[in-house]
């Protein structure tokens, strides 16, 4: 039996030097014991163990492109028996070159099973590192750090997905698999293990209004949850620990809630009446202050909208504050409060802004249409996109507010706000993260709504936004100190 004994951490070139050898020498896949070298700390790789070089007349072995492929997946894998079972598919291929196509073969089953592990392995390594900021800004760039476990050696693979999408800041992954990390020019791949850093910070808190905003009992299915969020990566997800809590107080929360009237708003005319009932005494509200307009938009009947909603959702803020937010519509929980992002999406933008150092109350928040236009769905209202045409209507009143307050940044939330503020209709991914002067001599800085944020599926996209949000948000307070 002859020992070779790798290092096993991924790389294709290492098995593929030492199978060429081996199999150029003629040894069969039952003569040889292949271990690893960590496994194996009392070993070294001893060259010895590599059989003598190949006579010249041996032919060498060939093989399709798809076991390369194959091979340098399963090779990720953390079973040792995996170098065995590449160096038999090896030798058998020389007899059968369609062998990998014969899917019930045990060996080509075991080996497309490690890559599936692989594969899936790196994809939640994707959607489940949740960086965390450390240390100051240096050369204007920001520094992360995230700590992941995974089960397989996929740090080199997977850390070129995260340079492409996390280019612009300073990161660092570290893995008890060894680290990936990259500074703006290099990316650098560590077969070291790491320690797990401390990293609670702030963010945590954010990870969990988040989820606990996007959670639906109503919607809850264990299985499919478990399957897409396994267990073994809660321990590093700040949100994890909501879970078993969210799961057993669900069936209750979905039977109050069917319990629950529909939230209905009055009928028109009694609406009317009401409105009507509340116009200002005399004497009237100074003209042309904040009051006055939100007491005129009270009763507004510019477009039809306001026939279904319980009340118009009027910005507030101070009369001079030097930033505005600027959403799409009020949701059904500001439709009932009266008061803008005040919901799940309210939520989320309080705790991003919290987090990135912005006071609300130094804020004017407001939204592009006043009132929630939603369709009856059983006991539900579910939220209506507003027209172009609404919009256009209720951009009468967000003009009026512009005027009064005379922001000097603006911040768009969503197409609809960049639509109302500045007539663009185009894409906001061209737009997003830039400031942009515009007329008056103000600053537009556009954004994604904390609702898309919300409703995200995918856990890798879900990640990587609220990332760049917070990203963004952190810019506009750059921008609210530079405009101070
Ligand atoms: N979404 C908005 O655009 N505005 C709100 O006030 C709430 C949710």
């Amino acid at each position: 039996m002859r020992r070779v004994v790798l290092a096993g951490r991924g790389e294709l070139g290492e098995w593929r030097d030492a199978a060429r050898a081996l199999a150029a020498a003629g040894i069969l896949p039952e003569e040889i014991d292949w271990r690893e070298k960590s496994a194996e700390a009392d070993l070294s790789f001893q060259r010895d163990a590599m059989p003598p070089a190949p006579a010249a007349s041996r032919k060498p072995m060939t093989v399709p492109p798809a076991f390369i492929e194959l091979a340098e997946t399963v090779l990720c894998h953390s079973d040792t028996a995996r170098f065995s079972l590449l160096y038999r598919l090896l030798w058998r291929l020389q007899l059968d070159r369609q062998l990998l196509e014969v899917n019930s073969d045990e060996d080509v089953v075991r080996a497309r099973s490690m890559a599936k592990n692989v594969h899936r392995d790196a994809h939640k390594m994707t959607a489940f590192v949740r960086f965390k900021e450390v240390g100051a800004v240096s050369a204007g760039r920001r520094k992360f750090i995230a700590w992941f476990e995974p089960d397989h050696h996929i740090v080199r693979r997977t850390a070129p997905f995260f340079q492409r999408r996390f280019n612009d800041m300073d990161w660092l992954i570290a893995t008890p698999k060894g680290s990936a990390a990259w500074d703006g020019e290099r990316l650098t791949i560590s077969d070291e293990p790491c320690e797990k850093p401390n990293l609670s910070d702030a963010t945590d808190e954010l990870w969990r209004t988040y989820y606990s905003s996007i959670f639906n009992p109503a919607r809850l299915k264990v299985k499919a949850m478990q399957a897409e969020m396994p267990k073994k990566y809660w321990k590093n997800l700040p949100e994890a620990d909501l879970i078993p809590g969210l799961i057993a107080s669900a069936e209750s929360k979905v039977r109050a809630m069917a319990a629950r009237e529909a939230t209905q708003s009055l009928p028109f005319h009694e609406r009317l009446q009401q409105a009507a009932r509340n116009l200002p005494a005399e004497p009237e509200l100074p003209a042309g202050t904040l009051e006055a307009l939100r007491a005129e938009a009270a009763v507004c009947m510019r477009c039809p909208l306001h026939a279904n909603a319980t009340q118009t959702v009027f910005g507030e803020g101070p009369r001079d504050a030097a930033v505005m937010f600027v959403g799409e519509q009020p949701g059904d929980q500001e439709d009932i409060a009266g008061r803008p992002f005040v919901g799940p999406a309210g939520k989320l933008f309080d705790q991003v802004i919290a987090e990135a150092g912005i006071d609300r109350s130094m804020l004017y928040v407001t939204n592009a249409v006043k009132h929630f236009k939603y369709e009856p769905r059983g006991k539900r209202r579910i939220h209506q996109k507003p027209t172009m045409g609404e919009v256009k209507q209720c951009r009468w009143w967000l003009d009026l507010e512009l005027a009064l307050v005379k922001p000097k940044l603006i911040v768009a939330m969503g197409a609809t706000a960049l639509a109302a503020l500045t007539d663009v209709t185009g894409r906001l991914q061209d737009v997003r993260g830039k400031a942009m002067a515009i007329e008056g001599g103000r600053t537009l800085f556009v954004i994604v709504h904390p609702s898309y944020l919300l409703r995200i599926p995918d856990e890798r996209l879900k990640a990587e936004e609220m990332l760049r949000f917070r990203q963004d948000m952190m810019e506009i307070r750059g921008l609210m100190k530079a405009t101070a």
